[in-house]
């Protein structure tokens, strides 16, 4: 064939295959553009994971009638002033989100210019662009994105479930709403009900409110401030506790210069902070905020604008070690006491006959009644993914074989699990399975089954315990390292206080 210059809708299209991987990726390149819009507001929506409709609304400045036909054309921009691919202080700056999402779905611009008389709109419809007409809008610019890939019909086979891109979409605007905790955010779709995250102050106090918000509660709690500064750079955020972890890094949040970035670099200066503390199998939560001067780090280096390059990743490394290690020694020791705080607050509940949510039905300490109710409830794609595992599971000792839609014969359980009850062992294993992210590698996975089935083999809530059991355990907890955590990161013991059992009993 000869060589020939390919027709713009191409052109197009092929840019789009770079930026437009699925509904996710949209989001993120609209919800970038109305943060470099200075909105203080941003609304997000989504049908059918995305795949129908999208929808990011905006309080931003909006766009002049001449600036919005432009905006849908390749390479335009009003980000880069001059031509120094090295001073960007924008999330975007190559002009190639709207016109490649205008390539390959349905996409509809409508934005108020302030001081603007009335709003005005645009379409494309795969590539095929419409005339700017006017339209009604308040403020703000608001873009609906519909029938993602229908101009690239190949393309709609490699989305997942509704629901896995529901959740993928969920996973950015968290990522986009924790780097800007001064913005409100709202995300709407079918699978989950509506959020909204209030604007935050400015500052630690408001980032770590945010964090709170997105990452919950329960990491508001357990985490600590860190700080660190060097020739120009700053680390700063906050860090998990070591008994507040995870089987993988996907807790771990950084963003440079209020971009969130996926970062190697992060995921070892993490491991090395955290050396003392942890087991290598678990990874602590935290949000990293490293803050650079621009010609200091090259943001053009992958075409979701999602990694970053260092020009001097040693100092960022060395910097947020330091940081980690500093808050880690001053506040560490804080892990067992955050367990007896909440402990304390269930019974005062309790107590006072407040209508706090300690249940008495729900304490630790109910008999699990699991071995009534026979006949191993599975669901059929429960048994699926089980009997898909079985060859792993029979190095663990655990022989299972489908037998027919809902239900699985266990053969053998591992012997060192002694009399386990078979049944709630194959019920945890499949709901850890149903969760398991489609990426987890098959070592973690297997970590996952090793630690479930280890939880079963342990002394669980309800079994009554003789004195000389209690202390025999006690006394092996002393001689096991990182015993103070079970395999799944919960604290084995909390620590009350005499002051904290006198309060119990309105002592003080
Ligand atoms: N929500 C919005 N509010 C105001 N202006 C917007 C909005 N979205 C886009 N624009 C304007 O349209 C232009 C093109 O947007 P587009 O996302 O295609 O490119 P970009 O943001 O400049 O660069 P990138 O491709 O890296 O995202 C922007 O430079 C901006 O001027
Ligand atoms: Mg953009």
């Amino acid at each position: 064939m000869p060589v020939r210059q390919l027709p713009e809708a191409i052109v197009n299209r092929i840019a789009a295959g770079e930026v437009v991987e699925r509904p996710a990726s949209v989001i993120k390149e609209l919800v970038e553009n109305a943060l470099d819009a200075g909105a203080t507001r941003i609304d997000v929506a989504t049908e059918g994971g995305g795949r129908r409709l999208m929808r990011v609304s905006d309080n931003g400045c909006g766009m002049p009638q001449g600036d919005l036909e432009l905006a849908v054309e390749r390479h335009a921009t009003s980000k880069l002033d001059g031509e120094d691919l090295l001073e960007i202080r924008t999330l975007g700056f190559r002009g190639e989100a709207l016109p490649s999402i205008g390539a390959v779905a349905r996409l509809k611009i409508t934005t108020r210019h302030a001081g603007a008389a009335h709003a005005m709109t645009i379409a494309v419809d795969g590539g095929a662009k419409s005339t700017v007409k006017p339209a009604a809008l308040g403020q703000g610019t608001v873009v609906e994105v519909r029938d993602l890939f229908f101009a690239t019909p190949a393309r709609l086979k490699f989305l997942k479930s509704d629901r896995s891109e529901t959740e993928a979409v969920r996973e950015i605007v968290r990522r986009l709403a924790m780097s800007r905790p001064d913005v409100a955010f709202s995300l709407a779709n079918e699978e989950r009900s509506p959020v909204t995250w209030a604007a935050a102050l400015p500052g630690a106090p408001g980032r770590l409110a945010r964090l709170g918000d997105v990452m919950g509660p329960e990491f508001r709690a357990n985490a600590v401030e860190f700080y660190a500064e060097r020739e120009g750079v700053s680390v700063a955020g906050f860090a998990g506790l070591p008994t507040f972890t995870r089987a993988n890094s996907l807790g771990q949040y950084p963003f440079v210069n209020d971009r969130p970035v996926r970062d190697k670099l992060l995921v070892g200066a993490v491991r090395a902070a955290y050396a003392d503390y942890l087991p290598r199998d678990r990874h602590p939560v935290l949000a990293v905020f490293m803050s650079v001067g621009s010609r200091e780090v090259d943001v053009n280096v992958h075409p979701a604008k999602s990694e970053v390059r260092f020009r001097d990743p040693g100092l960022v490394r060395a910097l947020l070690v330091h940081a980690l290690k500093e808050a880690l020694a001053r506040d560490g020791a804080r892990a067992a006491t955050t367990g007896g705080t909440a402990t304390i607050a269930a019974f005062r509940a309790g107590y006072g006959g407040r209508a706090g949510n300690f249940d008495w039905r729900r304490s630790p300490a109910r008999p699990i009644a699991l071995a009534g109710n026979a006949a191993l409830g599975l669901d059929a794609p429960d048994v699926v993914r089980l009997v898909s595992l079985a060859e792993e599971l029979v190095r663990y000792g655990l022989l299972i074989e489908g037998f027919g839609p809902g239900a699985v014969i266990v053969r053998e359980t591992p012997a060192p699990l002694g009399n386990v009850n078979a049944m709630a062992l194959v019920r945890d294993l499949a709901e850890h399975v149903a969760e398991w992210d489609e990426a987890l590698p098959l070592e973690r996975r297997l970590m996952h089954v090793a630690a479930t089935m280890a939880c079963h083999g342990s002394v669980r809530a309800g079994r009554r315990l003789q004195p000389a059991e209690m202390n025999a355990l006690l006394r092996e907890m002393e001689r096991t390292p990182n015993s103070g955590q079970c395999n799944h990161g919960r604290p084995t013991y909390v620590e009350l206080k005499l002051a904290d059992i006198e309060r119990l009993f309105a002592r003080r």
